[in-house]
Order: C-alpha cells, then sequence, then structure tokens
C-alpha cells in the first residue's frame, strides 16, 4: 500500500516555514529570562544567519533618534555604520515602520549597495508595545526575489517579540 497519503506535505515554502517554527522556538529558549538587548540581537542574528541559506547578511541596525539607524549586531560581509531614515530600504522600514520586501533591489529608489552581490532584502522593523521603534532588522540575499510572504510572516512575529520581551532597552 502506498504511503502517500501520510506523506508530508513538500516544497519549498512548507520547508521554510517549518525551519522558521523550530528557529523560532530555539531562539525563545535562548532568550529566556535575558533582558540584555545586544546579547539578544547577537543571539537573533546567529540563530537566523545559519538556519537559512537564502540569508547572506543578517543584522539590525539600531534606532538611536528620530532620524538615524546605526549598525548592530550582525553577520556576513561589512555592513554600513551609519543609515538615515531617508535613505535605502532600511531607512524605509524605520520611517513607516512598515516591512519592505524588496524582490529586486535594482527597482527600489535610493537602495544603498553595502553589497554589490546583494540582489533582494527583507527589512522588518522592531517596535515596542508602547510605540518605540527600537531597531530594524534586516536580511539581505544575493539571490534574487529570494524572500516570500513566509519570510514575511515569520520574521514580524520575531520582531514583534523582540519588542515586547526589549521594550525597556
Ligand atoms: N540593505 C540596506 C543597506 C544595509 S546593508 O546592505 C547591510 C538598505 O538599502 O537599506
Amino acid at each position: 500500500m502506498s504511503g502517500s497519503v501520510l506523506a508530508p506535505l513538500s516544497g519549498p515554502t512548507t520547508d521554510r516555514a517549518a525551519q522558521y517554527e523550530a528557529t523560532l522556538q530555539r531562539i525563545k529558549a535562548l532568550l529566556d529570562g535575558e533582558d540584555d538587548w545586544i546579547a539578544a540581537m547577537a543571539t537573533v542574528v546567529c540563530e537566523l544567519h545559519h538556519a537559512f541559506e537564502h540569508f547572506h547578511w543578517t543584522g539590525f541596525y539600531r534606532a538611536v533618534s528620530e532620524d538615524l539607524l546605526v549598525v548592530g549586531p550582525y553577520q556576513g560581509g561589512h555592513g554600513c555604520l551609519r543609515i538615515t531614515f531617508d535613505r535605502g530600504v532600511c531607512g524605509a522600514a524605520a520611517r513607516t515602520r512598515q516591512t519592505q520586501l524588496v524582490p529586486d533591489v535594482e527597482t527600489f529608489p535610493g537602495h544603498i549597495a553595502c553589497s554589490a552581490t546583494t540582489r533582494s532584502e527583507i527589512v522588518v522593523p522592531v517596535v515596542t508595545p508602547n510605540d518605540r521603534l527600537l531597531a530594524v532588522l534586516d536580511v539581505d540575499s544575493d539571490d534574487p526575489d529570494a524572500f516570500d510572504e513566509t519570510d514575511q510572516h515569520f520574521l514580524e512575529k520575531l520582531c514583534q517579540q523582540l519588542g515586547a520581551q526589549f521594550s525597556m532597552a
């Protein structure tokens, strides 16, 4: 008798979702009881960066004033140190507080080419429950169109949890 009825759903989206479920669970366990925001950011980027092959630069930019982001913990090649809110994909995410999902960076006005190899990216804001922007999570890929709604769903869930846990940062 064929076992196909019991076979799990397959395909990239399902695999990616399962990988996110496991990764977010691991991050939650690692950050349990932690109140140091820098330690948390470093741990998150390490876990994400090593969990997904399409993540080629993974890091946080911290909101240090009303219109300036400064680089925080990251993995990958060196990133820009400072980004004002009026520049690039990170600036747009900080300004609008909305996730920016960019399938082709060349079509994004004002994209900052820290790395010439970046082809697509997703940037998710980290906002506290009392509406303070803490940082943005920036993930860049050398693959075109690397991110989809599964990435957006889970990265937004993660950033929402971080905003709540580190609201005092
Ligand atoms: N992708 C960003 C710039 C930061 S780096 O590439 C690490 C942007 O255009 O906002």
